[in-house]
């Protein structure tokens, strides 16, 4: 994964390749290090673990207007210093660091070991460097092209040369970059939120794209070395939504806004006239859609359980055959693809390599993909066939939150859309959209069990394992449930569906392992309400959460988390809300890193 960073003009160096890399140490924070290059020389310091190492441990006044940096998720070889980035040549005057992973490097390796370099490091990132080194007759440019003809994988890459201060070179495979347009300076970073402290105005590269970058420009080539020209986009949001604020993380922060961001990924996309959804952004007119015989899913982790969820709606409501499936094991599987189906891959980054990838082998089958995608600009929203964006602003905090109510909003739409063409009346098209818009004020009610909710963290966070269950529409919505508990808060935690339990997980109940029960008030409740009687006459601690004023349950289970009454399809907005403040409280009662939990990363761009 890995955050890079580039920088050239007059400010302190040190200072603003660190402020990019806390913007992106949501990438991976292993081990950070940066260079600057000044009057002829490399300057390297890097140090294991955050970034906070590394920021106490740097002279923040060294000398030198050029500079790179890097955030570290280990891919090849451990969590030393000797394996951060940038890593040098073998002259020690070229430096770089890079995102992604190079697939032949043993084999590159072994040629240049052959030819007497000696690595320092078990990256496969120092071959790149060394081949560099290899072939620089004094032209670093051509240097690194020659280099990029042989690597087999994906690279985000920045380059300095002692010898040529002025100057950043930069090259995009597969890995995101981003090059930043100041006045008199010029940034570069994985992700616009490294820059934008300083500037709005950004230009994507594309793969294969090499940007030679000075202070006052930079020359974008493709692989061919034919000049590339690329239009200067600005981009939208504020500074305030990349920072904590009030909050002590930024999961809690991002936790609170669903209020905000689930009508953003509606607002302006209704047409009340006609009870419909609009979504300009598929590039499918009305006839195409009604051709529609089959929607397929693709998304990885949070945002596959969203797309179940809009699987689940897409079927119910709109009567269209939906599957969703992991963008992991699409890809190998040869996917048929079938006539009039069309598909949605679903990812908050848009970066995440097995989304990205099965996207691109369903593409090159045929298939029209559309995107449903949180980061403006990114890959699979640039590569897609069209989609939405759920404009939910920055996640950062690698455990999902709001940019899955934000997907399962657009789900909403989608599934609207697709019924109003079929078979759901005018009347009908009108509550559902009252039903949606009445959502973010019953989510405002659901935030207020917050105090409550830290009580029954503080109560059950020393337990060892967890069942959440659910049922229907809400059995996403569980297995989502554990997946939160137990990213952050290493508490080993399964999803299952209730009714799943009797075939072979009721083993595991006991009184030192709780179940939390989803139970709206649909048309499964009475079934579910059965598997907590099953649970309890097991001895299984329960937690239950469930409508207020359901009195049954709050009998039955031993702690409750009430919700308030939505219709059946929008209870996973509402259910979803106490199990991210639960998972919470848990990791914060047992000390965990919240927003940065262990051996995770936000952008997952290695398969
Ligand atoms: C969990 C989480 C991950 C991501 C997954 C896909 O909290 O964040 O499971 O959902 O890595 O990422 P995107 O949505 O960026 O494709």
């Amino acid at each position: 994964m890995c955050g890079i960073v580039g920088y050239c003009g007059p400010r302190a160096t040190p200072e603003v390749l660190l402020q990019g890399l806390k913007r992106l140490e949501y990438r991976g924070y292993d081990s950070a290090g940066v260079c600057v290059a000044h009057h002829g020389k490399l300057q390297v310091v890097k140090r294991v673990g955050k970034l906070r190492e590394l920021t106490l441990a740097l002279d923040h006044s060294l000398p030198g207007s050029y500079g790179i940096g890097h955030t570290r998720w280990a891919t090849h070889g451990g969590i030393t210093e000797t394996n951060a980035h940038p890593h040098l040549d073998r002259t020690g005057k070229i430096a770089l660091v890079h995102n992604g992973i190079i697939e032949n490097y043993e084999t590159l390796r072994a040629r240049l070991e052959n030819k007497g370099y000696r690595f320092q490091s078990e990256t496969d990132t120092e071959v790149i460097v060394q081949l560099i080194s290899d072939f620089y007759q004094g032209d670093l440019e051509d240097a690194v092209r020659q280099t990029l003809s042989l690597l087999k994988g994906t690279y985000g890459l920045a380059i300095l040369h002692a010898d040529h201060p002025d100057i950043i070179i930069a090259a995009r495979n597969g890995s995101p970059l981003v090059i930043g347009v100041g006045e008199g300076e010029m940034f570069l970073g994985s992700d616009v939120a490294a820059m934008v402290a300083y500037t709005r105005q950004v230009i994507y590269m594309e793969d294969g794209d090499i940007a030679v970058i000075d202070r006052q420009g930079y020359r974008l080539t493709n692989s061919f070395d034919r000049k590339v020209d690329k239009k200067i986009e600005t981009i939208s949001y504020q500074l305030e939504e990349i920072e904590k604020g009030a909050y002590p993380h930024f999961m809690l922060k991002e936790i609170h806004e669903q209020v905000h961001s689930i009508p953003r990924a509606y607002q302006g996309r209704i047409d009340h006239e006609n009870a419909t959804a609009k979504l300009g952004g598929l590039n499918m007119k009305s006839q195409q859609l009604l051709h529609i015989d089959r929607v397929k899913i693709i998304a990885a982790g949070t945002s596959w359980h969203a797309g179940m969820v809009g699987a689940y709606l897409l079927e119910s409501l709109a009567r269209i055959p939906a599957q969703v499936e992991l963008s992991s094991e699409v890809r190998y599987r040869n996917p048929i693809i079938e006539k009039n189906c069309l598909y949605f891959a679903v990812s908050q980054s848009g970066e995440t390599a097995d989304t990205l990838f099965a996207m691109r082998e369903l593409q090159r089958k045929g298939a029209t993909v559309l995107g449903i995608v949180n980061a403006v600009g990114s890959t699979i929203a640039r590569e897609s066939n069209g989609g939405v964006y759920i404009h939910s602003g920055p996640e950062i905090a690698v455990a999902s939150t709001k940019a899955f109510t934000s997907q399962v909003t657009v789900f909403y739409l989608l599934a609207l859309m697709f019924a109003r063409l079929r078979h759901l009346s005018w009347p009908e098209g009108k509550k559902f959209i009252a039903e949606l818009e009445s959502v973010p004020g019953k989510l405002s009610l659901a935030l207020e069990q917050e105090a409550h909710i830290q009580a029954l963290a503080k109560k059950y966070a020393a337990y060892k394992d967890f069942l959440f269950l659910g049922r229907g529409i809400n059995f996403p919505v569980a297995l989502e449930g554990a997946l939160k508990l137990k990213e952050i808060s290493y508490i080993h935690a399964e999803g299952f569906s209730a009714a799943e339990i009797k075939h072979g997980p009721i083993a595991l109940i006991n009184p030192e392992t709780p179940s939390l029960f989803l139970v709206p008030n649909d048309s499964l409740r009475d079934k579910v309400v059965s598997n907590i009687n099953e649970v309890k006459g097991r001895g299984g601690p329960v937690i239950a959460v469930c409508e207020d004023g359901d009195t049954e349950v709050m009998r039955l289970a031993d702690d409750v988390i009430t919700v308030p009454s939505v219709s059946e399809f929008f209870t996973p907005l509402v259910m979803v809300v106490p199990l991210q403040l639960f998972s919470y409280y848990c990791a914060l009662e047992l000390g965990r890193d919240v927003d940065q939990p262990r051996n995770l990363a936000k952008s997952v761009t290695v398969e």
